[in-house]
């Protein structure tokens, strides 16, 4: 039996003699006769209130040592509490203190928590309300995501880390390798004098994977509908409030479903998961609405209470072109839609979330299916507000002669992804799929504005601490 946390206790139903809690002290006040301490351990938002009185034992030469932080195992009875808002409270008999805390030297104080000042003590900061809330909300929304795949028939798959595919073919892979790059001398060399990978640990160039997809699509056309849901990893130099260098991605892949299927299954999929959150966390969810944005709860039921609006690129650029004087990048039709007009299209112009469709091809990935215009191709953004791009899938080009020669054109190694076309060569069917970025989705539940912090330890551009 796990021992109970203070998110049992004070679920339990009915008053308990002889129960043991422990946990950090957020703090203590006295009074004349007794002392109260607020008790938290990370199981849920609320303290547990623990009372201190002369007639329970002699808590005095202790007491000092109760400060904020300070780690303690507390015995004693669980009591009905006269205070509003909590069913029980704790009457102290015994304590044992696990480990002090200097209140001087401490960094989590009241006084000095700014999100910046708190990205610097990443590994204390899951002590504060917020980022407990937010990681306790992380593993919900996790937890969301497995439930509704596994309630509609998808099969989990794991996609690998190490790859030799650059998925998005954008160049934006790190590089792995087993050499020692700290003794550049000892490593091989080709003739011509570049590094040759042939005597690395794979027996050729690998990096991280930038996407599932490409494995997933393979894992997709034997068992019909998968979802990875994994870490990826680009090096691109952004440093914006929504990039970063290591994310977590959720890429479902369904063999026979096209375009408009995708996107219907990407607006079910972001409103299940976001209505469980909304379900299974009211108390975390109402710290971010009350401290972190006040609009949570009604940008919220606007994702959940809309039919998200379905934008060809085309028709999106009707509307844009004429706003033109207040975009930084100025629209034209072929122009890669940038995250000013994302905005605008969802802040603005249709205060909802956005399926962006039919972009050119000259902005699309490889993969895209190619529209029968020869210019347009089957790729779809969901762009929702506050973040811009949360979503981004396609149907795939299932056609072996149309995708290799789009691989050309772009000067891919075709070589290197015979395995991929073999998927069109063997039983190619039509298929589609997306990719959701976690931290995204996560900044989108909870209002919070930074990707810095919606997850533990952050990796972006100069900054791997931790
Ligand atoms: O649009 P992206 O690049 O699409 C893909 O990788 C496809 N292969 C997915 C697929 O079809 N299976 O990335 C998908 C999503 C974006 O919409 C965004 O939410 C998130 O991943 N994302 C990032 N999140 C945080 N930091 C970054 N640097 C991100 N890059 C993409
Ligand atoms: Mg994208």
């Amino acid at each position: 039996m796990p021992l109970p946390s203070i998110k049992e206790l004070l679920n339990a139903s009915a008053p308990a003699a002889g129960v043991t809690a422990r946990g950090w002290i957020k703090t203590r006040r006295d009074s004349k006769t007794h002392s109260f301490a607020e008790l938290n351990d990370g199981s849920c938002r609320a303290n547990l209130q623990v009372i201190f009185s002369p007639e329970n034992g002699n808590f005095a030469a202790l007491l000092p040592q109760l400060v904020t932080g300070a780690s303690v195992e507390i015995k004693g009875d669980l009591v009905a509490s006269p205070a509003a808002g909590q069913k029980f409270e704790l009457a102290a008999r015994e304590v044992k203190l696990h480990g002090g805390c200097d209140p001087e030297s401490y960094p989590i104080q009241k006084k000095r928590t700014s999100d910046e000042f708190l990205r610097t003590v990443a590994h204390l900061r899951p002590r504060t309300n917020k980022y407990a809330a937010m990681l306790r909300i992380r593993a919900e929304l996790a937890y969301a995501v497995h439930s509704y795949f596994r309630n509609n028939g998808f099969t989990y798959v794991h996609t690998p880390i190490f790859t030799a595919s650059d998925a998005e073919g954008a160049g934006q892979m790190f590089s792995a390798t087993a050499f020692d790059l700290t003794k550049l001398a000892g490593i091989p060399k080709t003739e011509a004098g570049e590094i040759d990978f042939s005597k690395d640990l794979f027996g050729k160039k690998v990096g991280l994977t930038v996407s599932g997809q490409m494995e997933g699509e393979a894992l997709a056309l034997g068992l019909g509908k998968i979802y990875t849901f994994g870490p990826t990893f680009r090096a691109e130099n952004s440093n914006t409030y929504r990039h970063c260098a290591e994310f977590w991605q959720i890429e479902p892949e369904m063999a026979f479903y096209e375009l408009a299927d995708d996107m219907e299954l990407a607006e079910d999929f972001i409103k299940s998961i976001t209505r469980a959150v909304l379900e299974n966390c009211p108390a975390d969810m109402e710290l971010f609405a009350k401290f972190v944005e006040p609009a949570l709860m009604g940008n919220l039921q606007n994702i959940t209470g809309n039919k998200f609006e379905r934008l060809q690129y085309s028709d999106a650029v009707k509307i844009l072109e004429p706003e033109n004087a207040r975009f930084e990048l100025k629209v034209k039709w072929g122009v890669d839609l940038a995250s000013e007009h994302e905005r605008f299209l969802v802040e603005q112009h249709f205060k909802k979330p956005v399926i962006l469709y039919n972009k050119p091809k000259e902005v699309a990935s490889f993969y895209m299916k190619l529209n029968d215009d020869g210019r347009t191709v089957r790729g779809m953004d969901v762009l929702v507000p506050r973040i811009g791009e949360l979503v981004g899938g396609s149907e795939r080009e299932n056609r072996l002669d149309v995708l290799e020669g789009r691989m050309r054109d772009l000067k891919m190694k075709v070589d290197d992804y015979q395995w991929f076309l073999d998927l069109r060569r063997f039983g190619s069917v039509p298929h589609s799929g997306f990719g959701l970025g976690f931290e995204r989705m996560m900044m989108l539940v909870t209002g919070i504005s930074n990707i810095r912090d919606v997850t533990a330890f952050p990796r972006v551009p100069g900054y791997a601490e931790f």
